[in-house]
């Protein structure tokens, strides 16, 4: 390996069940396949490999759910992959058990994120979730026990039904159990999907709610000390002042080169961006016959590249460097942002306002050229 590339994902996409709202690339059950899925990962890593640098900053598993992988072949695809200062994996809280856990870490995984959503059992009937509200629970027990200092919790809000108070015991229930990170996404349910014609009417009742769900997660988690540092995104200040944000996210988000391994699985690479087919069969077809998989490639030229840049670092508390990104901004859409408080423009650098961030991709999509 001799490449400059210090990010490596690696796409898990075996579930158990699928849940009504995802849209991930996600295959159910094929336990069957579990082996030859990791051996065509490896294969992939041995064709792409050359990208990578020697020395990888993170490689993060996501899923899918990459723990209901047969653990044998989670644990040897662990032992295969490049040694990085921050492994993440993705995990459903009823699949960490104190034997997954202990094979997580001794297999060199320093963080694990898990999909907790909410902890009302009614909310996640509705989200159609296997866990209940003490598998999440247990999970962070279990990695506690297991030695993990960082763990980070997924909560959705705007889930059909869900009130302000249901969210705010939501909050109250996760910080309980003192997480490093919270991520808290705002549901998306996707146009035509079975989910979205289940509960399309509750959906449009809940809409206007969603600004007020978005303020209410931001106070409570700042009340209790988080550092609200991605739009979606928070983390613990920490004790022995380590820097508790996703390291593999924030280097997506500051538009650092990355490499994506696994079918469906997204890479960026010198201004190239390829995705994988998302069809298991192609892929283990593929890379059993030595080849890469089908891909769809996109060359991104430097506009698109700075427009980019510029919607992925607004999302973050930290000033955005704009020398070199001009041409992506638009002079009048960002004195009109400036002028009502939602953007600051200073020392070459520029910043969305707390309530800039509240309103978000509308603002950034004004500024934009
Ligand atoms: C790649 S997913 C899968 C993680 C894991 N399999 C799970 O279900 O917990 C990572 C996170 O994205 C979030 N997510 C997935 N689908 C979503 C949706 N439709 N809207 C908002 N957030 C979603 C969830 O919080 C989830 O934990
Ligand atoms: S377990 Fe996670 S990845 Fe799998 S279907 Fe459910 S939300 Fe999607």
């Amino acid at each position: 390996m001799s490449g400059h590339v210090r990010h490596l994902y690696v796409h898990l996409p075996f579930c158990a069940h699928r849940c009504g709202y995802c849209d991930f690339v996600t295959v159910v059950g094929r336990e069957g396949h579990h082996a030859a899925y990791v051996d065509a990962l490896l294969r992939e890593l041995e064709l792409e490999g050359a990208a990578l640098a020697d020395d990888l900053e993170t490689i993060f598993l996501g899923g899918g759910t990459p723990t209901f992988t047969a653990l044998p072949e989670l644990v040897r695809l662990l032992a295969a992959l490049p040694a990085a200062e921050d492994v993440t994996v993705e995990a459903n809280p009823e699949t960490v058990t104190a034997e997954l856990a202990a094979a997580l870490r001794s297999a060199g995984v320093s963080r694990v994120s898990l999909g907790a959503q909410t902890f009302r059992p009614e909310l996640l009937r509705v989200l159609e979730r296997v866990a209940g509200p003490d598998d999440v629970r247990r999970a962070v027990h279990h990695l506690r026990d297991a030695g993990f200092d960082n763990v980070s919790l997924d909560l959705i809000y705007g889930i059909p039904g869900q009130s302000a108070t249901d969210l705010v015991a939501d909050l109250d229930d996760a910080l309980e159990l003192e997480p490093e990170h919270l991520s808290c996404y705002e549901l998306e349910a996707k146009p035509g999907t079975r989910f979205t014609h289940a509960w399309g009417a509750e959906l449009e009742r809940q809409a206007d709610a969603l600004e007020d769900y978005f303020e209410r997660v931001v106070a409570r988690l700042t009340g209790a000390g988080y550092r609200w540092y991605e739009t979606a995104n928070f983390c613990r200040a920490d004790a022995e002042g380590r820097d508790l944000r996703s390291r593999h996210n924030l280097d997506y988000w500051l538009g650092r080169d990355y490499l994506g391994l696994g079918i469906g699985a997204v890479s960026t690479i010198d201004g190239r961006r390829w995705r994988n087919t998302a069809g298991l069969g192609r892929y283990l077809a593929a890379l059993a016959a030595g080849r890469s998989p089908e891909r769809e490639v996109e060359c991104l030229d430097d506009d698109v590249l700075a427009r980019e840049r510029v919607m992925l670092g607004l999302r973050l508390d930290e000033p955005l460097r704009v020398d070199g990104l001009r041409a992506a901004l638009d002079p009048a859409g960002l004195e009109r942002a400036e002028r009502l408080g939602l953007a600051v423009e200073a020392e070459g650098t520029l910043t969305l306002t707390r309530r800039g961030r509240f309103l978000g991709g509308g603002v950034t999509a004004d500024i934009l050229a």
